[in-house]
């Protein structure tokens, strides 16, 4: 097999069931300062074998989305790991495109495109990686600003993956949440301190149990 032929072959693989006739705008006059802030991711739909691997322990994760000045962002997400949470803070460039970022995935040494193709900053947000449509690579995800599942945003979600020709068994609404940020009771001292001099919403998930501690 030459080696064109290997890539067409490889190419189609990629896109395989993907409805790449879509044409993925983002939000119409996206506005980054209101899509700041904390976010939780409540869905995600990915088609790759990976992901299939692993998708039954994915939980609910929290997110914390901060813009420079420029308008690139930066995203923090808090993941359990057996050994304890771990932190991964992902780049954002911004484009020409409001709504439209790219990053460089360490993981599979590309460059991806992130599209907020839809959201009203104070319930829930519709984003999708890689629009070129490749199983490997492309996922669309659902982020609400509570890590409560609501039936509506579901199901809104699941529609827009199902859309894209994602099958049912790629889409995923993890019930569990993921306790990351998880406060050491050793610190709690401390803890203490730092919260009474924020204002009180600002305070850092699961301080409602330090009591309890
Ligand atoms: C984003 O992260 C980079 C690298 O860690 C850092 O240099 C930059 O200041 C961060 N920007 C914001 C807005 O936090
Ligand atoms: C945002 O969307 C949710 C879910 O559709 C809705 O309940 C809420 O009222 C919306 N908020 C605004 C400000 O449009
Ligand atoms: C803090 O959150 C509570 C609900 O959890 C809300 O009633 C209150 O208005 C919030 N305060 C500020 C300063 O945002
Ligand atoms: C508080 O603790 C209970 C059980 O101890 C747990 O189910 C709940 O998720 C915790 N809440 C937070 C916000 O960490």
């Amino acid at each position: 097999m030459t080696l064109s032929l290997a890539l067409l072959l490889w190419m189609f693989l990629g896109t395989q069931g993907f409805n790449t006739q879509h044409v993925i705008e983002p939000q119409p006059n996206f506005d980054l300062d209101k899509f700041a802030g904390e976010w939780y991711r409540i869905g995600l739909a990915d088609e790759s074998p990976l992901f299939a691997m692993f998708k039954n322990q994915l939980k609910a994760s929290r997110g914390l989305l901060v813009p420079d000045a420029n308008g690139n962002v930066n995203l923090t997400m808090w993941t359990l790991r057996p050994y304890g949470c771990s932190i991964s803070v992902y780049s954002y460039e911004k484009t020409d495109v409001p709504g439209e970022f790219t990053y460089f995935s360490k993981r599979h040494k590309i460059t991806k495109d992130i599209t907020i193709v839809e959201t009203n900053y104070t319930d829930y947000s519709l984003v999708l990686k890689y629009k070129n449509m490749n199983t490997e690579y492309t996922q669309v995800a659902l982020y609400g600003r509570s890590s409560i599942q609501r039936p509506d945003l579901i199901e809104k979600f699941r529609s827009f993956a199902l859309s894209l020709g994602f099958s049912e068994e790629a889409i995923v609404t993890p019930a569990d949440i993921d306790p990351c940020p998880i406060l050491e009771p050793r610190n709690t001292a401390e803890i203490r301190e730092e919260k009474s001099s924020q204002s009180p919403n600002q305070s850092v998930f699961g301080t409602e149990n330090l009591s309890k501690v």
